[in-house]
């Protein structure tokens, strides 16, 4: 049998006999596991040489069992032979990083993807003598003309934040493979229900497990998934960095993820309709949303996504004072800047990744003050629709803008400064 999505989602590594004969997968809450005899030891660290200690580990930054439980199932979905599981999103972006490049390589990064990601490879991976080109997303010559004899990763995101572009997948691994470079993909706002990169040829699938797998806006997580020898890998980066994941946030990743499937096909379905909403609105510039045809990768994202995702950015017809009446004035999405759960929440881009660029940043790196970013969440799409239109409706009255904007201005901190 080849199990759908949400019958993984529910079942994928949580089988076999449990302690007590509990349902659900117990949070083993343990730093420590201890050897019955010396003997028992010896046989352990025997085998662990061996590679052949399956299901047993001695220390919890080597493996836990509720961690592994959310690992097989993370696995299952996405369509990979194993996953590793860490403390964040960043965690696994930085881990592959560094699992895969050391001094003298070089890493293609398409662009418009977290600041937090292009800020690690262009500050922290070139002062370790890393070589980094930042090429144009959807630009698949630049892509290629970019390679070189060092060039062993390209890292990229689909869909991207926060426009949302969406990677030809077969075509960049064509292309990368051709050369002998791996694919990286951080597919965080597709969900493995709606984009399986694996199934395209891709090497490793990355997601910040903190949005929609975990889904609940209370857990930070990162997962890697990919073949077992380059997941082995990364586990044995991963014990000497450190950044695992613990077992009670492992048991939140499994409950969050028996839902998976439903949550994300109602947020694809609220999305769309609330991007047409938008599209068709007076006070809206521009939408971005691959279900949409106006969307520069609408055919992609047809070819390759079974879903459009909850994410949807639109540029209002208005100043920043505008937009902060906007924002202000919705009653359902909190200001958060985050996605994926089941709260709508709402993100001007300028003032919260962006702000310590200010005004003049903005305009350099293509940021626009009306620029906004909602996660919708599971709420009811009409509801949402009715909240937008009002909101929209008090930007258009909105008056001067207030004393406290003109606060706004760049900090010029060395770690926060690179666009
Ligand atoms: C696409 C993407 N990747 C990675 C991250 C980082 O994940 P985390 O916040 O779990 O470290 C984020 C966070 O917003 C993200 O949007």
């Amino acid at each position: 049998m080849n199990p759908g999505s949400s019958t993984c989602a529910v079942h994928a590594g949580e089988r076999g006999e449990r302690p007590y004969h509990a349902l659900t997968t117990p949070v083993v809450q343990t730093s420590t596991f201890t050897f019955r005899d010396t003997e028992d030891l010896v046989g352990f660290m025997r085998g662990r040489m061996w590679g052949e200690v399956e299901g047993r580990v001695d220390y919890g930054r080597y493996g836990n069992p509720t961690v592994t439980a959310a690992e097989q199932k993370l696995a299952a979905l996405e369509g990979g032979e194993a996953a590793l599981l860490l403390s964040s999103g960043m965690a696994a972006v930085t881990l592959v990083f560094l699992s895969f490049l050391s001094t003298g390589t070089h890493l293609i990064l398409t662009d418009d993807c977290y600041r937090r990601t292009r800020q690690f490879a262009r500050q922290f991976l070139r002062r370790w003598g890393i070589d980094v080109t930042v090429v144009p997303m959807g630009d698949y010559e630049a892509l290629e003309q970019a390679i070189r004899p060092k060039t062993r990763l390209i890292f990229s995101e689909s869909p991207t934040n926060p426009y949302l572009r969406v990677l030809d997948l077969p075509r960049v691994v064509e292309i990368a493979h051709r050369h002998g470079v791996k694919v990286a993909v951080d597919a965080t706002f597709a969900t493995p229900i709606n984009q399986r990169p694996l199934e395209f040829g891709v090497d490793l699938v990355i997601h910040s497990a903190t949005k929609y797998l975990g889904g609940h806006n209370d857990l930070l997580a990162g997962v890697v998934i990919g073949s077992a020898p380059l997941i082995n890998l990364l586990r044995e980066t991963q014990a000497v960095v450190g950044a695992v994941l613990d077992p009670h946030t492992a048991y939140l990743l499994i409950r969050g993820l028996k839902t998976l499937a439903l949550r994300v096909a109602h947020q694809n379905e609220s999305a769309l309709q609330v991007a047409r909403f938008l599209e068709h609105h007076p006070l809206v510039r521009r939408v971005y949303y691959p279900g949409l045809p106006s969307h520069p990768d609408h055919a992609i994202a047809i070819a390759q996504m079974e879903g459009f995702g909850g994410v949807v950015s639109f540029e209002l017809a208005t100043d920043l004072a505008g937009t902060v009446a906007f924002v202000d004035a919705l009653q359902i999405p909190r200001i958060g800047p985050s996605l994926g759960g089941v709260e709508s929440l709402v993100n001007q881009v300028a003032l919260t990744s962006y702000y310590d660029l200010g005004p003049e940043g903005w305009a350099e790196v293509g940021i626009s003050a009306g620029l906004v970013r909602l996660a919708v969440g599971v709420e009811d799409p009409q509801d949402l629709i009715a909240d937008l239109a009002q909101a929209l409706e008090a930007a258009a009255r909105a008056d001067a803008p207030s004393g406290w904007l003109e606060a706004v201005s760049p900090v010029p901190l060395e770690q926060t400064s690179t666009p």
